[in-house]
């Protein structure tokens, strides 16, 4: 279901979170953004050396950050996650901000090993984030939030697997919440439509853009407050591209 709002539910507290891709500009600013409301937070990153830099950048609030190293994109890590998840009970809700944007060879000129590095990046890993961290989620009300882009509605050319792995992972939330049998348990996409830059660089913008804060700030909501039978939130503008007139049925088959 795709919709550009959220509509208010009951708000769930949050006591609890897990960021998957803590090291990234977005995954950085959700472990601040919810530290600064106490909330516990349990950042996934693949290194030691990410999470340190994340915990200097937090300042103060570094010493609060619950790190856990892991590379979500494999099985080992993946399994760690989900005993790590398992030993602390109910989680209140996860963000998943895994997997940048990418620009290179148009599809017809992609080599397999970057396809497989890129599946393995932007699919895999919400893949396998999800399936260690899901089982995890307080069944009395939780949320599981992913981060997505533009790419995701729009065929961008040159980001082609970014464009393929943003609408398999829109998919890959749909059929997590067609299979979730916990009534308070939710999912949501928030589907970024702009590029996001610092607190305060959106007037000088030469384009569109979201302002960080903006962004963390609708994916708590969603966490939050998230309407349950709405999957996607769009934050940003963006003018989809005119439908193209069907065809008639008339054309010679076999
Ligand atoms: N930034 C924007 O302008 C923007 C705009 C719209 C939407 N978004 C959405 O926001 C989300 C995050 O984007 P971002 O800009 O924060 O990206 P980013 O800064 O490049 O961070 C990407 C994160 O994903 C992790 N990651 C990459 N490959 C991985 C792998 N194979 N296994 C496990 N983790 C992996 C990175 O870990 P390492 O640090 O270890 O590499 C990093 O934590 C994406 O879904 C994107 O579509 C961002």
């Amino acid at each position: 279901m795709t919709t550009s709002g959220d509509s208010p539910a009951t708000p769930l507290r949050l006591g609890s979170a897990v960021v998957h891709g803590a090291t990234g500009y977005v995954g950085r600013h959700l472990v601040r953004a919810l530290l600064l409301e106490d909330v516990t937070v349990l950042a996934v990153g693949r290194s030691d050396a990410g999470l340190d830099a994340v915990r200097e950048w937090l300042g103060e609030a570094g010493a609060l950050m619950r790190p856990v190293v892991a590379d979500v994109s494999t099985d080992e890590g993946s399994h760690y996650v989900a005993d790590q998840l398992r030993r602390r009970g109910g989680i209140d809700a996860a963000f998943a901000a895994i997997g940048g944007w990418w620009e290179g060879p148009d599809l017809v000129d992609l080599d397999t090993a970057t396809w497989d590095g890129l599946l393995r990046s932007h699919l895999t890993a919400h893949f396998l984030a999800a399936r260690s961290t899901v089982p995890s989620l307080a069944p009395q009300g939780s949320a599981y939030v992913a981060l997505n882009g533009i790419a995701t509605l729009k065929p961008e050319a040159g980001s082609g697997p970014v464009s393929v792995t943003g609408a398999a992972q829109s998919m890959l939330l749909e059929v997590l919440r067609a299979e979730e049998d916990r009534p308070r348990v939710r999912f949501h996409e928030l589907c970024v439509v702009n590029p996001v830059v610092d607190d305060g660089q959106a007037p000088d913008a030469r384009e569109a853009v979201v302002e960080i804060t903006d962004v963390t700030a609708a994916a708590l909501r969603l966490a939050r407050a998230g309407d349950p039978t709405v999957v996607r939130t769009e934050l940003g503008q963006w003018q989809p591209a005119p439908a193209a007139t069907p065809h008639s049925g008339d054309s010679a088959v076999g």
